[in-house]
């Protein structure tokens, strides 16, 4: 297939994933909660919407020739979806990465025709970002013409989620969402989905995520494991009228409610879909109001994740084994299960 940019429309995006219904119990209560399955893009994730959105917009600014480079720093989604997009238009990607990637995203970004650039210096936080922008933008001045989505400022990030996944979570459940869980990096995605439910349905209540260390919601950054979400840099897009709560989740809790998810459903999502479960078990554990139809965003699937989080050896080098399965006990300890309660829209 070759995708022409002027024959590209935004409801290319318009993936239709899944939603799934999740029974979770905990501290003698139940919620359910609908998993928005993001792993059922082309790519394995949210991030195929969000690449399709870049693309566009760079486009729509000055055609994107065969031969162009595109260059744009990466946890591993968002290079999987420029990658593969890139091929298809007759350019090629280069993806700016770090130490933290998983050796598997590493060989998936090449098999898919990505050009690995990786950074060693740590940023003034103690993660990589600000590292891997500065050698984007030297790679994008460097008088080769490559050009830069920036994913971080670009409003068509958020956009595309406006134009597409909201849509669709409106069509999927007929409007009737109480809450919605996103977790947050650029924050396009929390961005996009807000504004388009705070206008159709102005009750919803949004959640923001975000993982403990990560700027992007606090201002005490630290070193943390997890990949995907989490930032050393603020969100251009997300200002407070986007959320009305925000939910800081550790490393350890969230691999720990993968690995909970993944052992009683066989569903195996990735660290920032753990994120939002412990968000909720958190919640639940609180006096907030329960949300009857609750919405998680789960960007991507638990492929890429399998010799990190789902993978005993990567914790214990990390020294974080012990206290992953410590969380699982103190969480069946208060009864924590879940149980897979079926698709809502037939697609699964
Ligand atoms: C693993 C993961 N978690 C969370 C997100 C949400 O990211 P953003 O805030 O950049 O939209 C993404 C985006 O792709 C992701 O890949």
């Amino acid at each position: 297939m070759t995708i022409s940019m002027d024959g590209v429309r935004l409801t290319d995006a318009c993936t239709r994933t899944p939603l799934a219904g999740v029974r979770l119990r905990y501290r003698g209560t139940e919620q359910h909660v609908l998993l928005k399955l993001e792993l059922h893009n082309p790519t394995g994730s949210i991030k195929y919407r969000t690449a399709i959105g870049l693309l566009y917009s760079m486009h729509r600014e000055r055609p994107l020739a065969p031969g162009t480079t595109i260059v744009e720093s990466t946890s591993g989604n968002l290079g999987l979806a420029l990658a593969w997009l890139a091929g298809e238009l007759g350019c090629s990607y280069v993806a700016v990465v770090d130490p933290k990637l998983p050796q598997r995203t590493a060989a998936r970004l090449r098999a898919v025709g990505a050009e690995l650039a990786m950074v060693h210096e740590h940023d003034e936080y103690g993660g990589y970002l600000l590292s891997r922008l500065h050698k984007v933008r030297q790679m994008c001045a460097d008088g080769t013409g490559a050009r830069w989505p920036n994913q971080y400022e670009n409003y068509a990030n958020p956009a595309i989620h406006y134009n597409t996944i909201s849509v669709e979570l409106l069509a999927q459940t007929g409007g009737r969402i109480d809450a919605v869980a996103v977790a947050v990096s650029t924050g396009g995605t929390l961005a996009g989905i807000s504004e388009c439910l705070r206008r159709a349905v102005p009750s919803a209540r949004l959640l923001a995520v975000d993982v403990m260390g990560s700027v992007v919601m606090s201002d005490r950054a630290h070193p943390h494991l997890m990949t995907g979400i989490g930032s050393t840099r603020k969100s251009s897009f997300l200002r407070p009228s986007h959320y009305d709560e925000v939910w800081r989740v550790s490393d350890v809790e969230a691999f720990a409610y993968c690995r909970m998810l993944a052992q009683d459903t066989g569903l195996t999502l990735g660290g920032s879909s753990g994120a939002l479960l412990a968000a909720v078990a958190k919640r639940l554990g609180s006096n907030y109001p329960r949300a009857r139809n609750a919405v998680l965003v789960c960007p991507d699937g638990g492929e890429n994740y399998q010799d990190t989080i789902y993978d005993d050896g990567w914790l214990t080098q990390r020294d974080a084994l012990d206290s992953v399965l410590g969380m699982e006990r103190y969480a069946r300890t208060y009864g924590m299960s879940f149980a897979v309660e079926g698709d809502v829209d037939g697609r699964l």
